[in-house]
């Protein structure tokens, strides 16, 4: 009988990309994969960013523990960030004394082989040597993108973040490496390719060839022939070096749009949070990049309620948010995690400030993004054409931003100039030209 998989996967690109590799070694041994409750193995790809990720990945622990009581053969299997965090692998067996296995982030190539031994006791594997591994096979699930790691892990140990000590050190791939995987996906028709780490600014600093910083990796991949578009993320704003801003403006391949998480607009704030920068400092980095390329399209993450935050604190943020004219962006209410800096200060926000907070916050973004599409509304952009969905194409202009139009779904995987007609508050609507 044909041995089904399911994977779960919660979090960043990161963790779906890993999804991809662990579809991968599990297609490998002869697995397909199934949309049903049951699965012969269930595989939960874990996030720990904030305590709202872990309460939903045990939520779904009760469920599957009710699947399993009717199919008892059944194999769930953790891995992913939430387990590398000291002590949570026993405390997870303790809790969940019925699952296969407890792995981190770093072994996720060790899938098949304890599958093989079938045990009944509980795997753990969560290791705290972070060696990058090549060839694992991987199995693509985002159509015309591709995901591409050049870098894991963060030195950067902002205080409210678990990522350092669940993801390790930085770890880049060889420039090498990076380049023929390039390669290969283009050849094989993949039309935009997502390089992903925690601060790709900093990829390369830790190899021995010092020419392999982000720059020069990002030309060499735009002299890849074929017509293709690089993305990236994300941009720690206290690394942007000019040198890669003017590799990206002058690399036809590579998309001027880039994410770059600012966290807040206080200078104390953004002291307590060891981001390494000034609401000015940020704010001139962004300015650089829109002089060198006028046309860039922004995101950024933006963090209320830290520890101590008062209204003038976020007043200061605020102001960040209009002053930075993001096309988007991403909000978060600081969430306690345990084991960092920032969980052990005084001065912890009350739920209701910060809901009331992340509320003014939307708001006050909705206007900025508004403004933002207006200006594109009667230009006319090269297209990558994404999907074909509900009777309408999306696409991607280089800058990032999403357009929907008419047209028919062989258009998918196409480049094409496409004018903006219109806009719906911070949706753009467009006709192919
Ligand atoms: N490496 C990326 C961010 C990875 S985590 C960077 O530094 O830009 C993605 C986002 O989650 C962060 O930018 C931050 O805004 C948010 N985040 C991280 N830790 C958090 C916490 N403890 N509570 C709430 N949001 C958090
Ligand atoms: Fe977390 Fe900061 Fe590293 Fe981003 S740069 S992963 S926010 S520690
Ligand atoms: Fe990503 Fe969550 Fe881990 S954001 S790096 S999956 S803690």
């Amino acid at each position: 009988m044909e041995k089904t998989y399911k994977i779960l996967t919660y979090g960043c690109q990161m963790n779906v990309h890993e999804s991809e590799k662990i579809a991968g070694l599990l297609e490998r041994e002869g697995y397909t994969c199934t949309e049903n409750d049951f699965a012969d193995v269930v595989v939960l790809n874990t996030c720990c960013v904030r305590e709202s990720a872990e309460t939903r990945i045990l939520g779904n622990l009760g469920i599957l523990k009710k699947t399993k009581e009717q199919h008892p053969e059944m194999k769930i299997i953790v891995c992913g960030c939430m387990t590398q965090a000291d002590g949570a692998a026993e405390r997870l067996q303790k809790r969940c004394p019925f699952l296969y296995a407890i792995l981190g982030t770093h072994n996720l190539d060790k899938i098949p082989e304890i599958l093989s031994e079938n045990e009944r006791h509980t795997h753990i594997e969560v290791s705290q040597t972070y060696a990058v591994k090549e060839d694992i096979p991987i199995a693509r699930t985002s159509g015309i993108n591709a995901w591409v790691n050049i870098m894991y892990g963060c030195n950067n140990f902002c205080t409210y973040c678990i990522v350092p000590y669940v993801r390790g050190r930085e770890r880049s791939r060889e420039k090498k490496r990076v380049i023929a995987d390039v390669k290969a996906l283009v050849e094989q028709g993949y039309k935009q390719i997502t390089l992903l780490g925690q601060n790709v600014n900093s990829y390369g600093h830790d190899l021995i060839d010092k020419n392999s910083d982000f720059a020069s990796l990002l030309r060499d991949l735009s002299e890849i022939d074929g017509k293709f578009r690089i993305k990236f993320m994300t941009s720690h704003p206290k690394d942007i070096q000019r040198e890669t801003i003017l590799a990206l403006s002058s690399g036809e391949k590579l998309s001027h749009f880039l994410h770059v998480p600012a966290q807040a607009g206080s200078d104390r704030i953004l002291k307590l949070m060891n981001r390494g920068y000034t609401a000015r400092e940020y704010l001139n980095k962004v300015d650089m990049i829109r002089t060198i390329i006028p046309d860039a399209g922004l995101s950024g993450d933006i963090m209320v309620g830290f520890p101590t935050e008062t209204e003038e604190d976020f007043a200061d943020t605020l102001r960040l948010v209009q002053n930075a004219r993001y096309d988007n962006l991403y909000t978060f209410i600081y969430s306690r995690r345990n084991g960092t800096p920032a969980a052990a200060m005084e001065g912890q926000v009350p739920i209701s400030d910060k809901k009331h907070r992340i509320r003014e916050l939307i708001a006050t973004q909705a206007i900025v993004a508004e403004k933002q599409a207006a200006q594109a509304v009667g230009k006319q952009f090269e297209i990558l054409c994404s999907e074909y969905r509900d009777g309408k194409l999306i696409g991607e202009t280089a800058c990032g931003k999403a357009v929907v139009f008419d047209g028919k779904a062989d258009l998918v995987g196409k480049f094409f100039p496409v004018r903006i007609i219109k806009h719906k508050n911070s949706k753009l609507y467009g006709v192919i030209q």
